[in-house]
């Protein structure tokens, strides 16, 4: 069983973006609760080598930043590590600069799609190149003056969405941001509170090119996508009860929650408030002996779409089917998640179809262990370590190295909860 009190590590892809746009505004400022996983590290190694003055402390981060068009010449190649978020949103600043840069990653990162922001910031006159016309890495950006794009997004992208926006910044005029179904609008908010133009309408996105944006002090809230590892274990293990305190409740993010009330799991956010433009509370979870399944598809997708490999954990051990569609995206993340989730939990017992948009568990299995391939997929490797809880015998991962991507301590503090 899991009890315990959780003060829970700073939001991924909040980090990211506080250190992208603390970078290229105006004046010094301060990041608190800042996420010291190994992508944001790469971000952060990515902006230093671009002339900016980044210092860590602990949680702490001080950027100084060099405004909008105070970038430097890269002094190297850029590498974002196993970074998509890095390296997506980055396109999408590097676009605006008066030089060229190469982008490099990691294996993983070798094989996920980037036509999807190359082509959009092409057709806003950037010269972009690379390997598959642009759609792998390395990647090779001339940036300089920037046309104004109207854009309808084919797809549902918090990435690519965002690309678009900073890139917009440095725009000849306003541009247009036309979404599908709503993604995370961390990017947005926090423009806005330094002092970007920039006018969200539903699904409409408008920004207006401003000379400078400028630093404020930020407060970066738990992340939501790793406290679903530790809400899952706290709904299936016997005995469970577990506060996560300060938690990111966005309501682009926090689909997991509305999707664990519909499976009759015992969830409550206690004491809601808000830090810098961003929902936070803290949730109490407990042990959920009466789960039953349901379906996840069309729009809450793009609002769970991280969590999807725990929330079929958590589906196994929901009565009836739970069957996830319309999220071929998982195809394109730090692995397949389609193929990573559904092999790897029919290894450890349970019963699961895999489509081609996403699978149907079926419930409810006792789980009876054995080795899995985490594919140095963080969140494959959590959701398992987590499957590993119920097991009849040991889940074994090939390598657990991959957790620091996203949620450094993990194991320690699942050891620590466990009684
Ligand atoms: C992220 C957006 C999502 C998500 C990723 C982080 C972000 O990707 O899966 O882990 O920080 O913008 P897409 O926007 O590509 O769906």
């Amino acid at each position: 069983m899991l009890r315990g009190t959780v003060e829970l590590i700073g939001d991924k892809s909040i980090s990211h973006r506080a250190i992208m746009l603390s970078s290229i505004s105006k004046g010094n400022n301060k990041i608190s609760n800042f996420l010291m996983g190994e992508d944001c590290l790469s971000t952060v190694a990515c902006f230093k080598k671009m002339g900016v003055d980044i210092e860590l402390n602990n949680k702490e981060v001080f950027v100084k930043g060099v405004g909008l068009r105070g970038l430097k010449t890269p002094s190297d190649i850029l590498d974002v590590g196993n970074s998509g978020t890095t390296i997506r949103l980055m396109m999408g600043i590097l676009a605006g600069q008066n030089f060229e840069s190469t982008i490099i990653g990691d294996e993983s990162i070798g094989k996920r799609p980037m036509k999807r922001v190359s082509n959009p910031l092409r057709s806003m006159g950037c010269d972009i190149a690379g390997k598959d016309d642009a759609n792998y890495i390395p990647i090779n950006i001339k940036g300089g003056k920037l046309n104004h794009i109207d854009y309808h997004m084919p797809i549902s992208s918090a990435q690519v969405k965002s690309a678009l926006i900073l890139a917009s910044l440095y725009g000849n005029e306003s541009s247009i941001i036309h979404e599908k179904v709503k993604s995370r609008n961390h990017t947005e908010i926090m423009l806005k509170s330094f002092g970007a133009d920039i006018e969200v309408n539903n699904l409409d996105i408008k920004i207006n090119p401003v000379e400078e944006l400028f630093n404020k002090d930020i407060y970066v809230p738990g992340d939501i996508s790793s406290a679903a590892f530790l809400i899952v274990g706290a709904l299936i293990c016997e005995g469970s009860e577990v506060l996560i305190k300060n938690v990111g409740l966005n309501e682009t993010r926090v689909g997991i929650i509305d999707v664990i009330r519909k499976m009759n799991g015992n969830i409550e956010v206690v004491e809601e408030h808000e830090i810098c433009g961003e929902k936070v509370g803290n949730l109490l979870v407990r042990y959920s002996p009466n789960l039953i399944g349901t379906t996840i598809d069309k729009e809450i997708i793009p609002r769970l779409i991280d969590e999807i490999p725990i929330i079929a954990v958590l589906a196994t051990q929901a009565d009836g089917d739970t069957i996830i569609k319309d999220a071929s995206e998982l195809k394109v993340k730090e692995s397949n998640r389609i193929k990573s989730i559904v092999e790897n939990l029919n290894t450890i017992g349970a019963n699961v179809i895999e489509l081609e948009d996403g699978m149907i568990i079926k419930g409810k299995r006792k789980l009876q262990g054995g080795k899995i391939l985490t594919y140095s997929d963080h969140r494959i490797a959590m959701s398992f370590s987590v499957a590993n809880l119920i097991s009849e015998n040991k889940v074994l991962l090939d390598s657990d190295k991959s957790i620091d991507i996203s949620f450094p301590g993990f194991n320690n503090l699942l050891k620590e909860l466990s009684k």
